[in-house]
């Protein structure tokens, strides 16, 4: 075998401050089912929304150098946060390297909208940031875009509450604007907020159509592996592997919880920035 042919039987490595990038790991696994996965939570350090762009730049880029290290083949940052503060630097470090990154999906709200408004729930570091803006002026001219950080919502998915009167009253509390505003699509742009789309969908109603952007990004996944010919073949057995740089049992739970996985082994990754 020459090196191309064992490259493609390398896994995608997938990372997220926490269990959020399990919603893309999910859709990578509904279409790619013959990739390997590495999914790295950097549950150390999570929530990162509030940190400051330099320092999450800096934990992504340690991620990022781990999973490499770990003969990641294609890197999905399937987190809005870190995809706004370290997704340029990443590929400046590493221009070689594949890495596929996320953004709050302003572009088909845009072009779906009847009523002109939309709106945006995501952490303060993803609507702080350039790329948000640059997002907003290229694709949702003429657009009312109404943006709403959602503070709670991430501990709670991590602590695995996706109903229950604390977690309806978060919520209620950062979609009542959005309401009000009379937004007619509503973006999911933080990774872990799909877990909440049936608390979301019953306080928004049946009128508000959510957008989860996992299964855009595991499409782009496959047409840049496809690209440079790195898909996996079909027949392959692909391993799916866990780590955290937090509890392992909290992950593995997490797993259970949010993906109907049941008892994965999660083992502990040291990672230093
Ligand atoms: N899941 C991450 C995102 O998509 C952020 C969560 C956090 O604040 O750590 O933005």
């Amino acid at each position: 075998m020459n090196h191309q042919s064992l490259a493609i039987f390398r896994p995608i490595g997938v990372f997220d401050s926490g269990v959020g990038g399990l919603s893309v790991w999910r859709a990578l696994r509904e279409l790619l089912p013959a990739e390997s996965l590495l999914y790295l939570a950097d549950q150390a350090h999570v929530p990162y929304g509030a940190r400051p762009q330099s320092e999450i730049e800096s934990l992504t880029h340690a991620a990022a150098g781990w999973m490499l290290d770990r003969d990641a083949k294609l890197i999905v940052i399937a987190c809005n946060t870190a995809s706004a503060a370290a997704l340029p630097s990443l590929r400046l470090r590493w221009p070689d390297v594949i890495f596929v990154g996320m953004e709050p999906a302003v572009k088909p709200a845009s072009e779906r909208t009847r009523s002109g408004k939309v709106g945006v729930m995501a952490t303060p570091g993803t609507l702080q940031a350039d790329r948000f803006s640059s997002l907003v002026r290229r694709f949702a001219t003429g657009i009312e875009v109404h943006t709403q950080i959602c503070p709670g919502l991430v501990e709670a998915v991590e602590a695995g509450q996706l109903d229950g009167p604390q977690v309806e009253s978060l919520l209620r509390a950062c979609l009542q604007p959005l309401i009000d505003a009379g937004v007619d699509h509503l973006v999911l742009g933080c990774t872990h907020y799909p877990f909440l789309s049936p608390a979301i969908q019953r306080i928004v109603g049946p009128d508000v159509t959510l957008i989860d952007p996992a299964p855009a990004v595991a499409r782009q996944t496959e047409r840049r592996l496809h690209e440079c010919d790195l898909l996996a073949p079909p027949a392959a057995s692909p391993s799916l592997s866990f780590f955290t740089t937090g509890d392992p049992v909290a992950l593995a739970l997490a797993a259970e919880r949010l993906l109907g996985l049941p008892q994965i082994h999660v083992d502990q990754a040291e990672i230093a920035t």
